[in-house]
């Protein structure tokens, strides 16, 4: 399948403050459209860095960061760089304006001087991408932190990007609010709009198309999950906890059974787990069966 570049970082490299070791080094990257992107690393690595230069949040200190046709340099660009990559961040009361829930929503899409009746329709399918819906009246202080997030969501999407941008949305949710925000996330992906999802979870990284890992600023792993994420000692040795699952059956690996280690779900382990079972079962009744000559 030919994607369409939407996200091209050249040569990306940079520095916080003048004289002190560089945070992202010489990095090299493409992002096609509708793409879904997980990525991963230790603290500290550079994830936040690296997503920030996907809108112009920060500019490289060497090399390039191109968004669509536009070089985040050209500072002219700067709203639609914007509206075609939203960003959205761990703590999403830092990005609620509204007085209420449809008020925020709208603030973005009225922003961009659009007729009122276009204002509404992106508004209310918005919200109901969400699941905000019923709650559309309520002051955003009164949400749930989870609801809070889809809030955050939703306000990205009234402006109809082409990228969402997320930066560990996920981090304070309970388990609950995280599982909706990761079908969120797919629904959206499904609908046409990439997602570059950071995330120290392994969890979520499995539901993307590919997995970026950054280490010390630098791009040291890129493909998908099933080759990355099964690679349960080297994601340790970064300092990152792989899946219950990958890691049982990496183990039942180590211990000499001949299982799939690129699986990540409860459904396909015992799927492989019962089928390895059964396998066995059969063949040592088979072997207990008094000898037949043929
Ligand atoms: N505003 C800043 N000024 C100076 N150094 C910074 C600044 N922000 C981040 N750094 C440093 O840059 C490096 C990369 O930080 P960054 O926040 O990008 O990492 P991260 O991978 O997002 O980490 P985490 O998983 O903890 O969110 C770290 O060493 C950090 O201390
Ligand atoms: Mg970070």
């Amino acid at each position: 399948m030919i994607m369409k570049t939407m996200i091209r970082v050249h040569n990306l490299t940079y520095t916080y403050e003048k004289g002190r070791p560089p945070v992202l080094k010489d990095i090299n990257l493409q992002i096609g459209e509708g793409e879904y992107i997980a990525i991963i690393g230790p603290n500290g690595c550079g994830k936040t860095t690296l997503i920030r230069h996907f809108n112009a949040l920060l500019l490289p200190s060497a090399g390039e960061v191109q968004v669509g046709e536009f070089n985040t340099r050209e500072t002219k660009h700067l709203r639609e760089i914007r509206r075609k990559v939203g960003m959205a961040f761990q703590n999403a009361d830092n990005q609620i304006v509204g007085m209420s829930v449809e008020e925020d929503v709208a603030f973005g899409p009225g922003n961009l001087g659009l007729p009122s009746a276009e204002v509404r329709r992106r508004v209310d399918q918005a919200l109901a991408t969400a699941g905000l819906t019923e709650l559309r009246t309520r002051p955003p202080h009164t949400l749930s932190g989870g609801q809070k997030q889809r809030l955050a969501l939703a306000g990205l999407l009234a402006m109809e990007p082409e990228f969402i941008v997320l930066d560990e949305p996920t981090a304070s949710l309970d388990p609950e609010s995280k599982k909706k925000v990761s079908q969120l996330l797919k629904t959206l992906n499904s609908q046409g709009i990439g997602i570059v999802h950071v995330t120290h979870s392994m969890d979520e990284a499995t539901l993307a198309d590919r997995v970026l890992v950054l280490d010390q600023g630098e791009l040291v792993a890129d493909g998908n999950p099933r080759d990355i994420l099964s690679r349960v000692d080297w994601l340790k040795s970064l300092g990152l906890a792989p899946t219950y699952i990958t890691e049982l059956m990496w183990r039942l690996h180590q211990a000499g059974i001949d299982v799939n280690t690129s699986i990540f779900t409860i459904d396909s382990a015992v799927e492989e787990i019962a089928s390895l079972l059964k396998h066995h079962k059969n063949s040592s009744s088979r072997a207990k069966l008094p000898g037949k000559v043929m």
